[in-house]
């Protein structure tokens, strides 16, 4: 990573303690995948000692798909609901408390074998989905907040890191040899509570957000002093006057509601931006590669298809790591746009070489060559970079509520994805994949002619581009001050540093 100032070890401290809250979201999306055999099997048990006679194969999968499905639910719910926490209790603190809801669900996961309950197992996945919603949310806000301008997207990026070894872990942990068995699954849903302690008990030593003392709080002094630790510079005032000019802007603005949103001309553009980026994460077709890469990997003839897919979560990794370097180099839209297009391609390849397998027998192998690009193409740009970048495009005001709405979006568009992928695959085979390309190219297109660059601007400088256009078409024409553009390159300073 670059070595400016900036980073000093309170600023390392506060954001790994913070990115523990991804690596839940990703352990508990990934955990329930291995297990899957094992958990039919207590459902079946438990039914049978029920109502006295074993359920139909068609019950027992309804009850499975619950079981996945109702972590979505509580996901969107959560996702939802950031903005009743973070103005409230401050971002901190609502990490801090929403732990509680990890070691709840954790527990009522972990001990429903033991009380033989699907009840239990059904209502902890809901809560433990609740709080990752709410995670999603938090995350990047906190981190987006504390971060100093030329590394907010570096920083952010270690929101996706935290995911994605969040989900390798959980399948290294599913694997038989390790928590994948009969008697230890119970452990390997309730591994979750560990991370929720270990957050819990390092958070007290993480600063408050310093905008969200400043602009919420109006307490200026404490977030100097905030700031000037976090980054390790005695020279913040630039930084604290830019806080305050927006602290002044929102006193006239009432709290930004979700509706105000859609409403407000100047929020338009950028709640717009921030869903359908998270559209374009979800609809690349990222988990339904991954949903189908083990059954390609075994028709591929890969023995042990779980090793080949864990193989695609290191590569998922690294590739992470990889855009973490690039992200303050590049920027936000190319990195998206390459992302985006490679991925394009890389779903065209995996359609015509899934067509072409049973001619050829190398074609496998093309398809297997194919999924490990798509997914480093994925984390190049469209993983990471729609979760950090709706805390970029709004303010102070609007943020948590922007924050929601996308979070949402995210959650419910990989929800219907989960739900619709199995049968699409189903009617239309290798062609699945031709709709993912389809959608690729759009959000392509999208990212070309929408998406501003927000590399190295202050928050206030990327509102002022919004507002420039919206007056621009009401037509009042042309402000002379404010000379940026999406398409222009951008400004190579980085104030306040
Ligand atoms: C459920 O368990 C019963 C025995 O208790 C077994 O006969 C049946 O095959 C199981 N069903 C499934 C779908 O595994």
């Amino acid at each position: 990573m670059e070595n400016r100032q900036g980073v000093t070890p309170p600023l390392i401290l506060a954001i790994t303690v913070a990115t523990i809250g991804s690596f839940q979201f990703g352990y508990n999306t990934g955990v329930i995948n291995a297990p899957e055999m094992i958990i039919r099997n207590f459902l079946n048990y438990t039914l049978n000692n029920k109502l006295g006679n074993p359920p139909s194969e068609m019950v027992l999968t309804s009850l499975w798909s619950v079981c996945v499905a109702i972590f979505s639910v509580g996901g969107m719910i959560g996702s939802f609901s950031v903005g009743l926490f973070v103005n409230r209790f401050g971002r901190r603190n609502s990490m801090l408390i929403v732990n509680l809801l990890a070691v709840t669900g954790g527990c009522l996961m972990a001990f429903s074998e033991m009380a033989v309950s699907i009840e239990m197992l059904i209502l902890g996945r809901l809560v433990i989905g609740l709080f990752c919603g709410l995670c999603t949310g938090f995350v990047p806000m906190y981190i987006g907040e504390v971060s100093p301008t030329s590394l907010r997207g570096a920083f952010g990026t270690l929101n996706q890191l935290g995911i994605v070894i969040g989900i390798l872990v959980a399948q290294i942990f599913g694997l038989e040899a390790i928590l994948g068995t009969e008697e230890l699954w119970p452990v390997l849903l309730g591994f979750t509570i560990l991370p929720a302690v270990l957050q819990s008990v390092f958070l007290p030593f993480c600063p408050e957000s310093p905008r969200f003392l400043l602009i919420n709080r109006m307490e200026e002094e404490k977030a100097k002093r905030v700031l000037q630790q976090l980054w390790g510079t005695h020279d913040v005032s630039q930084d604290i006057q830019e806080m305050k000019d927006e602290s002044v802007r929102m006193a006239q603005e009432k709290q930004v509601t979700v509706l105000e949103l859609f409403r407000v001309p100047s929020y338009q553009q950028p709640i717009i931006i921030s869903i359908i980026l998270q559209l374009s994460q979800q609809l690349s077709g990222i988990n339904a590669v991954f949903y189908y890469s083990t059954g390609i990997f075994k028709d591929a003839g890969v023995q042990e298809p779980i090793y080949a897919t864990i193989g695609a979560g290191v590569v998922n990794t690294i590739f992470t790591v990889v855009s973490l370097f690039l992200v303050e180099k590049a920027g936000r839209r190319t990195l998206h746009m390459i992302g985006l297009g490679g991925m394009a391609f890389c779903s065209l390849l995996m359609t015509v070489s899934l067509l072409l397998k049973d001619e050829y027998d190398w074609m496998s192998y093309v398809c297997i060559g194919a999924i490990l690009v798509f997914v480093a193409f994925f984390e190049i740009g469209p993983g990471p970079i729609p979760w950090f970048i709706v805390a970029e495009l709004f303010s102070q005001g609007p943020r948590p509520a922007a924050v929601a709405v996308a979070g949402c979006s995210n959650w419910t568009s990989n929800f219907l994805v989960g739900l619709i992928f199995p049968s699409a695959a189903y009617y239309l085979g290798a062609y699945v994949f031709i709709i993912f390309t389809g959608f690729l190219l759009i959000f392509l297109a999208f990212t070309f002619f929408k998406v501003p660059e927000t590399r190295g601007r202050t928050f206030e400088e990327i509102t002022q581009v919004f507002e420039r256009q919206t007056q621009e078409a009401r037509g009042y024409g042309r402000s002379p001050t404010l000379e940026m553009h999406p398409f222009q390159p951008e400004k190579e300073s980085t104030p306040g540093i």
